[in-house]
């Protein structure tokens, strides 16, 4: 199963609103057959590692690893529970049952009323990481959401004048471009966009995920029409308290002021976004910490001070689970524990 999840990984960034899947298939202790979920709308993992193996007389009587419950209904793809039982597999492991409605324990019912003999909940807890953004998706039907910003050792994310260059350094921005590849979409504050005019793309990491969806929380209609962010390249969203309309890759939603992130997340979740990175500012960073409505935060703190300025934002109920350091910046992840 560690291989599973492993393979599982590779499909991070490429998948969404599917959730990642890696499988095994080994028979007489061997390895004969790997594959994983590569591709939103394409094959499932389950039917790529069946067609990795060499001899497919080997599959029938084998062991099968799989990080989430095979799907046991046709969507893009035959159903992989059906699959399995076919080729007549003796036995199946599973990580976690899949908690969208259309499978939740229908795949593993259909495999045991064929006999296939089938052990849930393997290396759950890695399972449950591995797919935090799908499982926090339809259990809380929200995106999951990554908090993000760079701060300076005394604790400000920009100067008194709003100039935030450059707290942290290239490499560290680099990172914040990988993980812009690995979620749906990408958040700003009003100030930030008009502030710092930024693009919220991938263009310092190779890869082929698509661009995130961009999402500017500007409810006064403040940020200019020639700014970035406008410019149509990928899809944008600016909820506002004005106007709805859509225009050049462009939507504007209007929303009412009371309750505004929450009708943020609501809309969101319809769209089908499971995930959200908000790259600030503190403002905006705050709101939704007070409403306790995040789940990851990953924050750069650099070797710098800027005395005054606009303060970090204040995090609560956070547990730190990690530490890295990219020369002198380092970065902290914390995990939400009250969520
Ligand atoms: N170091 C870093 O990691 C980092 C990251 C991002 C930004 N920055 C810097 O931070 C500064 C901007 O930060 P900031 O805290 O002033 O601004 P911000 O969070 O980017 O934007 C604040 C504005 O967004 C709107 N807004 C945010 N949350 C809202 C909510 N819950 N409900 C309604 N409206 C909401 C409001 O617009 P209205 O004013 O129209 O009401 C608010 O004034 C800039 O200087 C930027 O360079 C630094």
């Amino acid at each position: 199963m560690d291989r599973a999840l492993e393979l599982a990984y590779l499909g991070l960034g490429n998948v969404s609103p599917n959730p990642m899947v890696g499988c095994v298939i080994v028979k007489d202790g061997k390895i004969i057959g790997e594959g994983w979920h590569q591709q939103h709308g394409g094959p499932h993992a389950e039917a790529n590692a069946v067609n990795s193996v060499v001899d497919q007389d080997k599959i029938k009587g084998s062991e099968v690893y799989v990080t989430l419950e095979p799907c046991s209904h046709h969507g893009n793809t035959p159903p992989c529970s059906d699959l399995l039982i076919r080729l007549g597999v003796r036995h199946v492991y599973v990580s976690n049952l899949d908690i969208n409605p259309l499978v939740y324990g229908k795949g593993i019912q259909k495999m045991r009323s064929a006999s296939i003999q089938v052990s849930v909940g393997i290396n759950e807890e890695e399972g449950s990481n591995l797919n935090k953004r799908f499982f926090t998706y339809y259990s809380k039907k929200r995106p999951y959401i990554i908090l993000k910003w760079a701060q300076t050792i005394d604790r400000f994310i920009a100067r008194k004048n709003f100039d935030s260059k450059w707290i942290s350094n290239e490499f560290s921005r680099q990172v914040v471009h990988k993980w812009r590849a690995e979620e749906d979409s990408i958040m700003v504050g009003a100030n930030t966009a008009l502030y710092d005019n930024p693009k919220l793309n991938i263009r310092d990491w190779p890869c082929n995920a698509e661009q995130p969806v961009r999402i500017v929380v500007d409810p006064n209609l403040k940020v200019p029409a020639d700014f970035f962010l406008f410019d149509g390249t990928q899809p944008t969203i600016v909820y506002n308290y004005n106007k709805s309309g859509n225009e050049n890759n462009l939507t504007w939603l209007k929303l009412k002021r009371r309750n505004f992130i929450e009708d943020i997340l609501s809309d969101l979740y319809k769209k089908k976004i499971q995930s959200v990175l908000i790259e600030g500012g503190s403002h905006l960073i705050n709101s939704f910490i007070s409403k306790n409505l995040w789940d990851e935060a990953r924050v750069f703190v650099s070797n710098s001070t800027f005395g005054e300025g606009i303060k970090a934002p204040d995090l609560y109920h956070a547990s730190l689970i990690n530490k890295n350091k990219i020369f002198e910046d380092e970065i902290l992840f914390f995990k939400n524990v009250n969520g």
